[in-house]
């Protein structure tokens, strides 16, 4: 008999009449047990269990008659694709899943290994929170976890799926760590429930609307990723992991390529004629990068900018892109956020950074203004500034105003700029420039919309084009768009030994 399969029987039996009926139960409720979650993630027969046999310490509530083995979370290690991994998987067949003492020790044991043999931690949760029996001890236990997320923070990557409920103060351990799962229907997060928010502010939301994986993955940008089901974000998890390394020390894993017929034609007629016609970035993106590779992030979630994971000759990169399709790719608040958070996670784990600009700027208005777009757009030009993983830029149409110094410009540390023909790169689009610059010409002709037609032109003309930023240096080189795989693939391989350190410091003080 294997150590798994015994410890297994252990708890099978361990569980005080019932069990079958809470197993029973759980996939009544369309979700997987712990262990079978476990099954599914890891490599067949990987999984090496660690502290099977921890029960709870608790005497109070009755609690010393219900000590069940492992208490309400399996933890222990294995691989995924032949590469170490460290999971949690919390029990809800066990009261609730719910964190307690012992449980959130077997879980911080857990975290020590993975920081210190630099190996990623997945946590798959399902819990109905602290233990309410065991009182402060679970909230001590929280506090244990968050401290141990935060310190792991860069080193290894940290990767959260939420199964089931996760509320309270719960829900810090998952957002302290880089991505976080969401299965529809069957999982929630918030703060305060739904019962909480009708008697404070008189609000009557369901838990779903509240707090469930579509909210979170497009309302609040909670969630990364938004799964049907279970086996769909068990999936998402490993192939997210593809393209990351075990820490920070490391690259991630490239798959060998060799080069053949890398022209993309199809990206000569991708801009439209109209230069206010949207298009979609995605279809450049696709084209762009080996087939089939890009992996999207935050997918529901400020689609004004897309960013993702990818590979461009085998070698993982992170796109960061300006999506001309919604709001006409405009900067706003929670896609300066949504950016700055991917540029960070790459940057932490040695991921160059591709960056495809579309950009008319950043969204002006009351709403963004009071919401901060100061301080929230500073997040992804600090993010940029801060990086020093390789960085590319293409500039494929507009690259306006501030956006055009944030999105990855050469004065803030990018190693190559290319544009392409069609790029404008100015202060600010020509029809506007004309209307403030030629104010008085144009309200004192005669025909003042054909002034102002004129002097458009003219500023279209000087500046609508990437001339100027290539004859300053600031763009490296004007190309064909059919050859923007090519000139990627050689710059990659150019810069794969860069490095670039910061000056010496304790840490930065990005704008919150
Ligand atoms: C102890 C718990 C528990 C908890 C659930 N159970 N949550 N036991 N502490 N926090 C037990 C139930 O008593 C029940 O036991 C079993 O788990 C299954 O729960 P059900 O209620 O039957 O399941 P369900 O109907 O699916 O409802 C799930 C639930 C609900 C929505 C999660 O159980 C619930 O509201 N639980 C309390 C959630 C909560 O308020 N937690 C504290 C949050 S504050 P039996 O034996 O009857 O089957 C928090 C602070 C953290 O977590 C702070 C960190 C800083």
């Amino acid at each position: 008999m294997s150590k798994n399969q015994f410890l297994h029987e252990k708890i099978a039996e361990s569980k005080l009449g019932g069990g079958e009926k809470r197993i029973d139960a759980q996939h009544a409720k369309g979700k997987l047990t712990a262990r079978e979650r476990i099954e599914l993630l890891l490599d067949i027969n990987s999984f090496e269990e660690i502290g099977g046999l921890v029960t709870h310490r608790s005497t109070n509530f009755g609690l010393e008659k219900t000590k069940i083995l492992g208490d309400g979370v399996v933890t222990g290690y294995g691989t995924i694709e032949g590469r170490l991994v460290y999971v949690f998987s919390q029990d809800f067949t066990v009261l609730g899943g719910s964190l307690a003492e012992a449980h959130a020790e077997k879980i911080c044991k857990l975290m020590d290994l993975s920081l210190k043999n630099g190996a990623p931690l997945i946590g798959l949760n399902d819990s109905g929170g602290a233990r309410i029996q065991e009182g402060v001890v679970s909230l001590g236990g929280y506090a244990d976890i968050f401290y141990k997320n935060t310190r792991s923070s860069g080193v290894v990557p940290q990767i959260s799926a939420i199964m089931g409920p996760c509320a309270g103060g719960a829900v810090y351990s998952p957002a302290l760590t880089d991505f976080i799962f969401m299965v529809e229907n069957t999982s929630y997060m918030f703060v305060t429930g739904p019962n909480v928010v009708k008697t404070v502010t008189n609000e009557e939301v369901t838990a779903e609307e509240l707090g469930g994986a579509d909210t979170h993955s497009s309302k609040s940008g909670v969630t990364h990723f938004s799964c049907q089901n279970e086996l769909h974000a068990i999936n998402s998890i490993k192939k997210l992991l593809s393209y990351i390394p075990q820490n920070c020390e490391e690259t991630p894993f490239n798959k060998t390529y060799s080069i053949h017929h890398e022209k993309r034609i199809s990206l000569e007629k991708i801009i439209p004629e109209n230069p206010n016609h949207p298009y979609d970035i995605r279809k450049i993106i696709n084209e762009v990068v080996d087939k089939e590779s890009f992996f999207e992030v935050h997918e529901n979630y400020a689609q004004n900018i897309v960013v993702g994971f990818s590979r461009i000759a085998g070698r993982s990169v992170g796109i960061v892109a300006n999506q001309p399709s919604v709001l006409a790719g405009v900067l706003d608040v929670n896609a300066s956020k949504k950016g700055a958070r991917f540029v960070r996670f790459c940057d932490s784990f040695n991921i160059p950074l591709v960056v495809f600009e579309d950009v008319p700027g950043f969204l002006p208005g009351t709403d963004q203004e009071w919401n901060a777009i100061i301080t929230n757009g500073a997040k992804l030009l600090y993010a940029f500034c801060e990086a020093t993983v390789p960085r590319i830029t293409v500039i494929t149409r507009k690259a306006y105003g501030g956006a055009y110094d944030v999105m990855n410009s050469k004065h803030i540390g990018a190693d190559m700029n290319f544009a392409w023909p069609t790029a404008e790169i100015a202060v600010m689009g020509a029809k506007g420039a004309a209307e403030i610059i030629f104010k008085k010409e144009i309200k004192s002709a005669k025909d003042s919309d054909a002034v102002w037609q004129e002097k458009e032109k003219e500023y279209a003309d000087l500046f609508a084009n990437p001339y100027n930023a290539a004859a300053r240096g600031y763009v490296d080189e004007v190309i064909f768009p059919s050859d923007t795989r090519i000139k990627l693939i050689k710059s990659l391989k150019m810069l794969e030994n860069k490095v670039d350190n910061l000056p010496k410091k304790k840490h930065g003080n990005i704008p919150l």
